[in-house]
């Protein structure tokens, strides 16, 4: 595809992504690629690509996150999934999770020049206090913070009995499913699910793992039964 070509396909499925809402995510990706490099948000070579590996990559998982869900995003870093999604789908009452204080103040930035209405907490997700500020939500999301094990250890005390993690696994999804299924379990999760999201707008759709958070932690057996 001619370097035009790719430049319409974009503006096409940002328009579709973000419909209305449009200028924001231009706006997102205008102070990504301005600033992201030298804040050490990103690596040099994602600057001319900020639109399909990360800002519509990252808008498409709203698929699976229910109308007016209160979402929390963990790690959430230069914003990602969290401020696409905060711009594509206004509805939802979503928290962002960092625990690095210029991460905290980037964030802080893009939600006071974008006039975005979202919650930017800092800590780490398996902290005491940070389960009982943010816990209880219906949906958890979560891109390249963690191997899955670690990350259902520490993402699904936060998510409600009956609610999701959703994380943002890329092509190792199913290697780690095999490997840390036992650990989600543990940690109080059913069988993840391995989707696509965004299949109908994007050349390379976005790979997630859901995991729905069981009512009850399976009990640990003591010793042998009889
Ligand atoms: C590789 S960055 C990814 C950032 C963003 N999600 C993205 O996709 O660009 C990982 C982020 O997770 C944060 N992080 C690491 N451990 C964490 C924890 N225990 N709780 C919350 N965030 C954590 C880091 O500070 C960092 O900003």
């Amino acid at each position: 595809m001619s370097l035009d070509g790719a430049a319409v396909a974009v503006r096409t499925a940002a328009t579709k992504v973000f419909g209305d809402h449009v200028d924001k995510a231009e706006g997102y990706v205008e102070l990504l690629r301005e600033h992201g490099v030298e804040r050490g948000l990103i690596g040099p070579r994602e600057v001319d690509r900020l639109w399909e590996r990360h800002v519509l990559n990252s808008a498409v998982i709203g698929e699976r996150i229910p109308e007016g869900a209160r979402v929390v995003d963990v790690g959430s870093g230069a914003g990602l999934p969290g401020v696409p999604l905060a711009i594509s789908r206004p509805d939802l009452d979503i928290v962002l999770l960092e625990p690095m204080a210029r991460r905290v103040d980037w964030l802080t930035e893009v939600a006071e020049k974008l006039d975005l209405s979202i919650i930017i907490v800092r800590g780490r997700a398996e902290e005491r206090e940070v389960r009982e500020q943010v816990g209880d939500a219906d949906v958890v999301t979560a891109r390249a913070v963690a191997p899955l094990a670690r990350l259902a250890g520490w993402c699904l005390p936060l998510v409600r009995p009956g609610g999701l993690l959703l994380a943002l696994k890329g092509a190792s999804a199913a290697e780690e499913i095999e490997r840390d299924q036992l650990a989600v379990r543990r940690a109080g999760g059913g069988s993840p699910v391995v989707a696509e999201c965004g299949s109908a707008v994007l050349e390379v759709p976005t790979t997630v793992v859901l995991i729905e958070r069981l009512a009850a932690k399976p009990a640990r057996h003591r010793g042998r039964q009889k």
